[in-house]
């Protein structure tokens, strides 16, 4: 099978299924294609609530399959490659959280959405890159114990000096560890460029930023910027993608590094195979966690709006 047949199968079986296909921006071009929405997690969980397809199909990480079961426990919910996780969500667990919880009992609890399911359940509310300062801000509680990523803790406190912040010490092993020396190189080879950056990067990346964002986010501003030349501080295939969609302008990567091989794991045939049954793995939660973690995340859409 040609790319585009197995594209045009697949098109034709989430049709014949009333099956929605979700797709994380950081998935392949060739994947997008045959996606029913494309987005940073956030939009991810609010579109997973709001589809009335039969059964879904995450094509992302493991947190973001969970997120759309906890959201729609009455559909069917499958991860398109079962393999593919992502390292920071399984950085903080049970235990730690209710050891921080004793140490901090008047902080709330904010959790990035990369976190596991069972984890949410033990937290007041959780973020994504794109809505973090939004809740913070909006939370009724002026101390916050931010876990697990520091880096993008850093950044939601630096855009509210009125809050106090504690954080746990994890975070993404692509984006954290891009270095500043990169930065400076790739702005000395592209003098002209934009700087565009995901907020998981260390603060003294995200500082040297002209802009700091998710990754549509960043896919958005560059689309809607009258500026030629950018350097895309994120997962390198925001890149290509925006070499679609802005065949005029110019893109480069801020590192070769910042590739995240979990979101590189999921292939049309992982797609093909959910849809006929021989792949994939159906996400299957407890009750208790579906509830627990589904506080978390619909007080996170409340105050994300
Ligand atoms: P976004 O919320 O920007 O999609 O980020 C998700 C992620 O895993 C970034 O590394
Ligand atoms: Fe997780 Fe980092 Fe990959 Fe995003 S880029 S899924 S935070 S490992």
């Amino acid at each position: 099978m040609t790319v585009r047949e197995i594209q045009d199968e697949i098109i034709r079986l989430k049709k014949e299924k009333n099956i929605c296909i979700l797709a994380h921006a950081y998935q392949s071009h060739a994947v997008l294609e045959v996606a029913d929405y494309i987005g940073d997690s956030y939009g991810l969980s609010v579109n997973a609530q709001g589809t009335d397809a039969d059964g879904v199909i995450m094509c992302g990480v493991r947190f973001m399959a969970e997120t759309c079961k906890v959201l729609s426990p009455d559909k069917k919910v499958w991860l398109a490659n079962p393999m593919a996780g992502c390292p920071m969500a399984d950085q903080v667990d049970l235990e730690i959280i209710r050891a921080l919880k004793k140490e901090y009992p008047d902080h709330a609890v904010v959790a990035y959405i990369n976190t596991t399911s069972e984890l949410k359940t033990e937290c007041d509310v959780c973020v994504t890159s794109s809505s973090a300062v939004k809740i913070c801000k909006a939370i009724d509680n002026d101390k916050i114990l931010f876990i697990p990523d520091q880096n993008l803790g850093a950044y939601v406190a630096s855009q509210l000096p009125e809050k106090k912040f504690t954080f746990w010490h994890g975070g993404c092993p692509r984006h954290a560890a891009v270095s500043y020396d990169e930065v400076l190189a790739a702005k000395k080879a592209h003098p002209d460029a934009l700087f565009l950056v995901h907020p998981e990067c260390r603060p003294k990346v995200t500082v040297a930023a002209d802009y700091v964002g998710s990754t549509t986010g960043i896919m958005s501003f560059a689309e809607k910027s009258d500026a030629k030349e950018f350097i895309i501080g994120t997962e390198n295939s925001i890149v290509e993608h925006l070499q679609y969609s802005c065949p005029d302008k110019r893109f480069y990567p801020l590192s070769v590094n910042l590739t995240c091989m979990n979101m590189k794991l999921t292939t049309l045939v992982d797609i093909y195979d959910t849809l006929t049954g021989k792949g994939g793995e159906e996400i299957l939660l407890s009750d208790e966690i579906i509830e627990g973690a589904g506080r978390c995340i619909k007080r996170m859409v409340e105050l994300g709006g």
